[in-house]
């Protein structure tokens, strides 16, 4: 502001002190909610008793998505385009918690559940992979970090790789933040070299029967999709796609579009908190990076 030169300089002491808070500013659409008392449980997949299963079930009917335009012709009939994708806790314990090799986690916030994974671990070339089936938050605690925590609860050091199919940017985002990555860090090379073993020996029906897209692993595919699986999953993107026009402001999205029955993949190596990131990877194995 320019200064005037002819107003005369007064000084105004204020007696009592003004106290302010300077909070980060909410993101967009983002309410303010006491996140006081957050608790993370995790279980092996024969500790999930079908009460939990029950509770997993509603979270995730009620805040996954809803089915997309073409989902009834493509699918079925009881893929209704705008009605909620429900899985129920049978689904859920046969094909996302094989019996044990998988594991559950959820978050509770005062006493809610907020959000879970699912992950379940095979084995390729004595390497133990770790592939999180499910991922939900509950739409009032999404963008609080419950995603990441999630996954950082998953983290263990016996994984060598983790791997995770989803068409929402943040589902990525929050792999990489919980598994030690940015996208700075992580090898498009491994996944395309890779992927197709890891997934072909899947427990996890949907795992083995996705099928690979994009130019990392057909350089004549020129649709857009760089990291990609056709899973036949006709999910309403609408809200994906926000969030990746989002991300792109800020960030380079190196996995490419996302198209209708898509999503992207992504496949990390394990990095050792305690150890260099070469002794991560045992010599002698064939899925090591060149
Ligand atoms: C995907 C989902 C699990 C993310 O949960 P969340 O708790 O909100 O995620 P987090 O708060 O841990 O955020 C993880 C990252 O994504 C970013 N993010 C979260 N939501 C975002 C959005 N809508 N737009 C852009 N970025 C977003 C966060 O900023 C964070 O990135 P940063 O670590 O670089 O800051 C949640 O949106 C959800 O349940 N979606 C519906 C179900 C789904 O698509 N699941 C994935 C299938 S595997």
């Amino acid at each position: 502001m320019k200064p005037s030169t002819q107003a005369q300089r007064s000084v105004t002491f204020i007696l009592q002190p003004q106290i302010q808070t300077i909070a980060p500013r909410p993101r967009r659409g983002r309410s303010t909610l006491n996140m006081e008392k957050k608790v993370y449980e995790t279980f092996n997949s024969d500790e999930v008793t079908d009460e939990m299963l029950e509770e997993a079930s509603k979270l995730f009917s009620e805040n996954y998505g809803v089915w997309g335009e073409h989902a009834a012709q493509l699918m079925g009939k009881f893929a209704k385009a705008g009605s909620r994708v429900r899985l129920s806790k049978e689904r859920l314990r046969n094909e996302y918690l094989p019996s044990g090799i998988s594991s559950y986690v959820r978050v509770s916030v005062n006493g809610h559940l907020a959000g879970n994974a699912f992950s379940c671990r095979w084995s390729v070339d004595g390497r133990t992979i770790c592939w999180i089936t499910q991922l939900v938050v509950h739409r009032a605690y999404r963008e609080r970090g419950l995603a990441v925590g999630l996954l950082n609860e998953t983290r263990l050091d016996g994984n060598d790789i983790y791997g995770l199919m989803s068409s929402h940017p943040a589902a990525c985002l929050a792999a990489l933040k919980a598994f030690g990555h940015s996208f700075n860090t992580v090898s498009l090379e491994f996944m395309k070299k890779y992927a197709e073993s890891i997934m072909k020996v899947s427990p996890v029906t949907y795992v083995r029967d996705a099928k690979l897209r994009g130019s990392l692993f057909d350089s004549k595919d020129t649709n857009g999709l760089v990291s990609s699986v056709d899973t036949g999953f006709f999910v309403d993107h609408e809200e994906p796609l926000e969030a990746l026009a989002l991300v792109r402001e800020s960030m380079e999205w190196p996995l490419g579009e996302l198209l209708d029955g898509h999503e992207f993949i992504l496949i990390l190596q394990a990095r050792r908190r305690s150890r260099s990131r070469s002794s991560s990877a045992p010599s002698g194995t064939s899925l090591t990076e060149t």
